[in-house]
């Protein structure tokens, strides 16, 4: 399934992410996608605290941040990824074994690496406190998350 959706303000992009947070589970994937700026980190702390962890910090200079709490939460940050060689020796695919959720930035630096069941969340510009966002469900539990964070 695909949804599209504008989110008119930062408050909008937060209200989505809380409830994708509190829906969460270990071995889920969230893919993000979207240009410098475009809302991502702030999607990912309002995960975080829809999950009930502590905030998340923005990893400008990590890759991996781990986040304890009734779901663990790591949130990885791919943008200095340029081959498949990096994300071998960053551990990637051990990390998906984890048994926890995974919210992944830039994520379209992974592709063919990616879980088969995940929900990409793609973030665009729309406006100065405005962006629109694509909604898109690989899989079974990816549609159960859709659902989760779209029901109002
Ligand atoms: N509707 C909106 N949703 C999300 N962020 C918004 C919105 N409107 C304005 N912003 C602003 O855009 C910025 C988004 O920054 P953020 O760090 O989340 O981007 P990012 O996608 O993680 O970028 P990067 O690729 O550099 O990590 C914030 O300063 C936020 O306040
Ligand atoms: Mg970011």
């Amino acid at each position: 399934m695909i949804r599209e959706l504008f989110l008119e303000s930062p408050a909008a992009t937060r209200a989505l992410g809380r409830r994708l947070g509190a829906a969460l589970r270990p071995g889920d994937f969230v893919a993000l996608i979207g240009d410098l700026g475009a809302g991502k980190t702030l999607f990912v702390k309002a995960v975080a605290e829809g999950a009930g962890a502590e905030a998340a910090s923005s990893p400008s200079f990590a890759l991996l941040n781990r986040y304890g709490g009734p779901v663990p939460l790591q949130h990885l940050d791919l943008y200095r990824i340029s081959n498949p060689a990096e994300l071998f020796s960053l551990g990637f695919d051990d990390l998906l074994e984890e048994p926890a959720a995974t919210l992944c930035e830039w994520a379209d630096r992974a592709r063919g690496a990616l879980p088969a069941d995940r929900l990409e969340v793609a973030f665009e510009h729309a406006g100065p406190r405005s962006r629109k966002v694509r909604l898109h469900a690989t899989g079974a539990r990816a549609e159960k998350l859709l659902a989760a964070a779209t029901s109002v």
